[in-house]
């Protein structure tokens, strides 16, 4: 991202302005002949300014400054299978991965990957990184610090406990020693849970292996990742729907910098343009739904 993009542009329409109209206002002309030149200089300058602003073709202000480089980066936590993880070649892959790809190919610009943990996506939002996706839960919190895109998914917390656990409602948990990522909707969960204790973990997966270690008596985490994680493990995890403990469903959706109008409509009409020919369903069937 380059912020400086948008001086530079405007720079260079002044440049280009005062070059057009400035003349050889230099050595052969008198002092009064050169104020003259300058300000007639400094009016038409004005005008072609006004004229930028009006004309459409010199739209520059409605594209985003995080797309006008050419790049979007994107900062994702690649520990939440199916919709981001590390591929054999060890860069990021997954549902979001190419549903963004397939955005910035959309948009015209090249997409960057970068890993973060979860927990600090969102304050680099608009600093480190453009945008993060990253199976993210819109909610009210988050939402006053960045702007989230039009959701894309529907998820719901799932519970994953031992086979022979007697885990099966809300009022079960209480008191138990319970496992989450770090930041995470579950992690929020868990926070209300009377008497519960809060183990944080960077990852996931971390949560599910002392739950197979006996070090926490459930896992709280988003329904598809939970089904991946349990179902390495089959013969000693299960899981129980969110529903069950009238867990509220989710939504996920890209977060962006606040107040970003143009980028915001940018992502929004490129994510309805893969629903319409679609991409966003084949994506679906080939990383969620095989
Ligand atoms: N949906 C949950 C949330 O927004 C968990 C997302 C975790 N994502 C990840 N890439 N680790 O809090």
């Amino acid at each position: 991202m380059k912020k400086k993009i948008m001086a530079l542009i405007m720079a260079g329409v002044i440049a280009a302005s005062l070059a057009a109209c400035g003349g050889n206002s230099g050595a052969a002309s008198t002092d009064s002949a050169a104020e003259e030149k300058t300000e007639e200089a400094a009016e038409e300058e004005a005008a072609t300014e006004e004229a930028a602003a009006e004309e459409p073709t010199a739209e520059a202000g409605a594209v985003s400054e995080y797309l006008a480089d050419g790049v979007l980066t994107v900062g994702t936590n690649p520990e939440f299978p199916p919709f981001e993880y590390m591929g054999d070649d060890g860069n990021p892959d997954g549902f979001d991965i190419a549903l963004i790809n397939a955005i910035g190919e959309k948009l015209g610009v090249d997409v960057v990957v970068e890993s973060y943990n979860f927990n600090s996506l969102v304050e680099s939002i608009g600093s480190k990184i453009d945008v993060s996706i990253a199976g993210m839960t819109v909610t009210e919190e988050r939402k006053q610090a960045v702007d989230f895109s039009d959701s894309y998914y529907e998820a719901i917390q799932s519970v994953i406990v031992k086979k022979d656990s007697a885990i099966a409602s809300a009022d079960d948990l209480k008191g138990k020693s319970l496992g989450c990522q770090l930041g995470t909707t579950g992690d929020f969960i868990i926070q209300d849970i009377e008497g519960a204790e809060n183990h944080q973990y960077d990852r996931g997966v971390d949560a599910v292996n002392d739950l197979l270690n006996d070090k926490v008596e459930a896992v709280i985490i988003d329904r598809n990742p939970a089904a991946v994680f349990q179902a390495q493990y089959p013969d000693d995890l299960k899981i129980i729907s969110g529903e069950d403990f009238g867990f509220e469903t989710e939504l996920y959706a890209i977060a962006m910098p606040k107040g970003d109008t143009a980028l915001a409509d940018a992502i929004n009409g490129a994510l309805a343009e893969l629903k319409a020919d679609g991409t966003f369903d084949k994506l679906v069937e080939e990383y969620i739904n095989e």
